[in-house]
């Protein structure tokens, strides 16, 4: 759906914004593009949408070049910009219906009533934006985004100051979004959104793009793993089938620890626990503590 190729946007000074990115998007899926502040992940957004023109390298959407077919490419886009540009004395409704005018298409009140109650919303239509609260404004950005029936949707930091309950009522939208065939590239810096709804994750640090994987993969590959087994009964030695694994017994000599390392092959539980059941030692309790995708991120960016 999306194909980037070798792409650079270099700002006077020689400093590169973008640099060398190459990335493809499949259609239907969900990829969350994570990096610290100034990485350039809006500036790869924008350059997919079009808003700023790289300095070389190829975008394709659908096939269609975003600099030759850019008129053909951006109606296939919705934007949820990472800053507010809304007319402030505007209804909500005006707003949402102008944007799908902007694409050249013809109103469609159904749709943009399913829309806005979709991000619960109607009830708003004719309030001004001025009188929104913040999390409000943000939806009627994603609003606007969704007016003209876009197949792809990006969402830059779609979240950030909105409510526990909003954000997880977003998800949702956004799983919904995927399963009715709808690409949805998003940022964030809430890693626990990517870990939720994302099918791929890419890591931009610097302008490189470091890192792009699949969300299960990069939690096998890179994380660690923790099983701690506590007996009721004291054990002396470690099983031999174990010892492949960084594991000890605690010094009260109750509990085995077993450990994946990063770049170790996963644990395979239960292969441990029919090892543990042949020592016929009654088991208290079994616990497991997994890396995060933010240990994961916080260790590859470092
Ligand atoms: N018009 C510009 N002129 C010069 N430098 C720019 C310009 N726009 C962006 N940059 C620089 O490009 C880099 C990438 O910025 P970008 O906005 O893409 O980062 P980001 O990953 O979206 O960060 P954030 O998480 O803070 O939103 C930054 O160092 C920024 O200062
Ligand atoms: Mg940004």
């Amino acid at each position: 759906m999306i194909s980037v190729k070798n792409l650079n946007k270099i700002y006077p000074d020689n400093f590169y914004a973008l640099s060398n990115i190459s990335l493809d998007i499949k259609q239907g899926e969900v990829f969350a593009l994570l990096g610290p502040n100034g990485a350039g992940k809006t500036t790869l957004i924008s350059s997919v949408c079009g808003l700023t023109k790289q300095t070389s390298g190829e975008i394709k959407v659908s096939n269609f070049d975003t600099i030759k077919d850019y008129k053909k490419t951006r109606s296939l886009i919705g934007l949820v910009p990472q800053e507010f540009p809304l007319e402030n004395y505007e209804s909500v409704l005006n707003t949402v219906n102008f944007s799908r005018g902007l694409f050249g298409k013809k109103p469609d009140e159904n749709h943009v009533k399913k829309v806005l109650q979709s991000l619960k919303l109607w009830d708003k239509k004719d309030s001004p934006i001025i009188t929104l609260s913040g999390g409000m404004k943000r939806r009627v950005l994603i609003a606007k985004a969704l007016s003209h029936n876009p197949k792809i949707l990006f969402l830059d930091e779609p979240t950030s100051g909105v409510d526990i309950q909003l954000r997880k009522e977003m998800w949702e939208m956004i799983l919904n979004l995927k399963r009715s065939g709808v690409t949805v590239i998003l940022t964030t810096h809430y890693i626990k959104e990517a870990e939720t709804i994302a099918d791929r994750i890419g890591i931009l640090n610097k302008g490189e793009l470091i890192l792009v994987e699949n969300k299960e993969n990069l939690i096998n590959k890179f994380g660690e793993k923790t099983i701690i087994i506590e007996f009721g009964k004291k054990i002396y030695k470690i099983p031999k089938q174990i010892r492949a694994f960084d594991s000890f017994i605690t010094d009260d000599n109750l509990c085995l620890v077993i450990k994946k390392l990063k770049n170790q092959k996963d644990v395979n539980i239960t292969n441990i626990m029919k090892v543990i059941s042949e020592l016929e030692i009654p088991i208290i309790d079994i616990k497991t503590e997994e890396s995060s995708l933010e240990d994961i991120f916080l260790d590859i960016i470092n």
